[in-house]
């Protein structure tokens, strides 16, 4: 069945994607070796999997992934993103790996494909993030597969989540939403994900550059920081914005790493 909020969102996002693809390519906030490392290591990788990335973007966490797996596929729905993808790996001669334009809803791999289905960065892009958990469920073994996300996530309660999404939504128009750990815990059980690994962590952001991810018109540009703003000393985003005192803002994102098995 088509889904029409999805091919509008679906489409939204390759806008945004294509016109930030160069942008993100080489940003440290993507690019972040240590990060990437964590990320593998949590994920427990090695030569025998073959791993699926749902989502890929620039393709930085395959080429890593890569490196320690059989193979990796990498899948991304913005042609642009997978060419800049194939860029990075034939220069850094990773040649197990394979990238594909394809969507998360559907991805067309055979079932039990992976040994890993992992996702970075992108749960908060879709409306039904249940139709991408229940292919990564379905695309990956059940015998010692394991189901890994790596996001950022909202406060628990209605009125911070509905603030900070707000907020998000207007900053990038491909977002859908951004969940609570409880959230993402429920959307497991829905998908019959069993969760086995746990990670929280912060990260310090500067408002000025994490707005240069999406090169923002003025308005949005002022809007979301008018919104920041008026959440400094109030905390309703969980974000802990505050003055810099050079005329910026800082804050802190919180994310979440997430494993599981199919159950
Ligand atoms: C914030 S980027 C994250 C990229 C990468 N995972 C990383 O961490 O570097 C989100 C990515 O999700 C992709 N995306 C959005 N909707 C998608 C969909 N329905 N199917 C596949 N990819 C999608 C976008 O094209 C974009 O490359």
């Amino acid at each position: 069945m088509s889904d029409p909020i999805h091919s509008s969102t679906a489409e939204t996002a390759v806008k945004q994607f294509t016109k930030n693809a160069e942008l993100m390519y080489n940003r440290k906030w993507f690019t972040d070796e240590q990060l990437i490392e964590r990320l593998v290591q949590f994920a427990g990788v090695d030569r025998n999997d073959v791993v699926v990335e749902f989502a890929c973007g620039g393709g930085v966490v395959s080429a890593t992934l890569a490196k320690g797996a059989r193979r990796v596929v990498g899948i991304d729905i913005t042609p642009k993103m997978i060419e800049l993808s194939r860029e990075r790996t034939a220069t850094e001669h990773v040649v197990n790996v394979d990238f594909r334009i394809a969507d998360c809803y559907e991805t067309g791999l055979e079932p039990d494909y992976a040994d890993v289905s992992l996702m970075r960065f992108a749960l908060h892009h879709f409306h039904d993030p249940l139709r991408v958990l229940k292919e990564m469920r379905r695309i990956t073994q059940k015998t010692n597969g394991r189901i890994v996300i790596e996001d950022v996530t909202s406060p628990s309660n209605e009125l911070g989540s509905f603030y900070l999404n707000t907020l998000e939504r207007f900053r990038d128009p491909s977002h859908s939403q951004m969940f609570s750990i409880d959230g993402i815990f429920s959307l497991f059980k829905i998908c019959q994900i069993k969760p086995t690994k746990i990670e929280l962590y912060q990260r310090s952001a500067d408002f000025e550059e994490w707005m240069e991810h999406v090169s923002p018109s003025e308005e949005t540009l002022s809007t979301c920081r008018f919104l920041l703003e008026e959440d400094i000393g109030r905390n309703l985003t969980g974000l802990d914005p505050k003055y810099d005192g050079r005329g910026g803002i800082t804050f802190t994102l919180n994310g979440i790493l997430i494993q599981g098995v199919p159950a």
